[in-house]
């Protein structure tokens, strides 16, 4: 990730420092970026900023090499012990004047703060992988985090070439938050026995109008780094059941099916294509049409109103939490995960008391992961 953000830093015209403990990482970070600039160029840049752009990169060796910086930017390893020191390390070469922001795409940027000397200059600058592709920064601010300091990243954010969004200091922020349905819900309907995983992938792809179904979206992130994922959030959120794991994961997980990188998951991965291409069915999705999902299978519709009923559903939660603004959440899954609509423009779809149906009737039979959101319940899907 650091790789990536680096190149978009001297793109933007920024003079631009790397550093890493890892020196072979260090030279190999160097030596990415020059050849991603030389690949890009006349494709995504001219050649003149390019090489700009190549001269405006330097590697240093030390952290103290950092000091008088404007702006740090963190992508070292996720893990809480090792960002704090790095940042009380950071503080302490670099003083107030320099803004410190954390790539995390999990913890707590308060927590990586806690005991800072200035935490008014920390804040989360969440890119998406890759970034040089993905549009999305998620500016993240803490309650101590300073109006300059957010002003000032969200700036580079644009002059970056990307589109920064705001987001609260809350369990995996904005665009990770609303992609858990789309993955859980999917798992649910699998324990349900409402459809096998390629049906309802197919469902998805052709009637929802998403570029992948959940399940080779699991299979292609890894399904132990979405789990991990999933576990964060469960435990951050205060074990909510709509966020409980799947014990469907867990198991292949502890089996060792995790998706496209061990040759197995929901698909097999061997020789040729995982799956048939789509038939050209004329149907342009996201619709909710009974008759035009029955088209797709049999079980079409009903797996497209559960699914939008619990994006929706988290979408209202992630409103009343006051993570996000609609505007932005609809950006973020349109930019951060391709999404055809966002979740509030699928909350319009679905029509929140159709959802709000949906749920009351799921939780009868299923239990408290369908526990409608107020916001919700009151009728609002905007
Ligand atoms: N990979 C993704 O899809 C993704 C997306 C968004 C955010 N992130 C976040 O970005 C961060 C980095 O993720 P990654 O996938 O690029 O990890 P990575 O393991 O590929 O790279 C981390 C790099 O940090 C270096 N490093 C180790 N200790 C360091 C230190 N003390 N100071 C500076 N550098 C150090 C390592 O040598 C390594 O080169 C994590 O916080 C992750 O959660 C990752």
């Amino acid at each position: 990730m650091g790789t990536g953000i680096a190149l978009l830093s001297c793109l933007g015209r920024y003079s631009t420092c790397i550093h890493d403990p890892d020196e072979a990482a260090l030279a190999a970070a160097q030596s990415t970026i020059g050849e991603s600039l030389a690949e890009g160029a006349e494709k995504r840049w001219s050649e003149e900023d390019a090489e700009a752009a190549s001269g405006r990169l330097r590697q240093v060796e030390t952290l103290a090499d950092l000091a008088g910086s404007d702006l740090v930017i963190e992508a070292a390893p996720e893990g809480l012990d090792l960002k704090r020191r790095l940042f009380a390390d950071l503080a302490s070469v670099c003083g107030p004047e320099t803004i410190l922001a954390t790539n995390t795409s999990s913890l707590r940027v308060a927590d990586i703060a806690a005991g800072a000397a200035h935490p008014e200059t920390i804040v989360g600058m969440h890119f998406f992988n890759p970034p040089v592709l993905m549009k999305l920064v998620e500016v993240v601010a803490t309650e101590a985090s300073s109006p300059v300091a957010l002003d000032a990243v969200t700036e580079v954010a644009e002059e970056m070439g990307r589109t920064p969004i705001r987001a609260k200091d809350s369990p995996g922020f904005v665009a990770n938050r609303l992609a858990r349905p789309f993955s859980l819900e999917s798992l649910r309907m699998l324990a349900d026995g409402v459809a096998d995983a390629r049906t309802i992938d197919r469902v998805v792809r052709i009637g929802g109008g998403f570029r992948m179904g959940p399940f080779e979206l699991l299979d292609l992130i890894g399904l132990d780094v979405n789990l991990t994922i999933a576990r964060s959030f469960y435990e951050q959120g205060g074990r909510p059941e709509r966020w409980r794991p799947s014990p469907i994961q867990e198991r292949m997980v502890a089996e060792s099916r995790l998706g496209r990188k061990s040759g197995r998951g929901f698909y097999e991965y061997g020789a040729g294509r995982h799956r048939e291409r789509d038939p050209d069915l004329g149907i342009d999705g996201p619709t909710l049409d009974p008759s035009e999902l029955a088209r797709i299978d049999p079980a079409g519709p009903e797996i497209l109103p559960r699914l939008f009923a619990q994006i929706a559903n988290e979408a209202a939660y992630t409103l009343e939490d006051e993570v996000a603004t609609a505007a932005d959440m609809n950006t973020a899954m349109r930019l951060g995960f391709n999404w055809p609509l966002g979740p509030l423009e699928l909350t319009g779809l679905i029509g929140a008391e159709r959802a709000v149906a949906l749920l009351e009737d799921l939780r009868g039979r299923l239990g408290d992961a369908y526990v409608p959101a107020p916001r919700l319940l009151s009728g609002d899907d905007g």
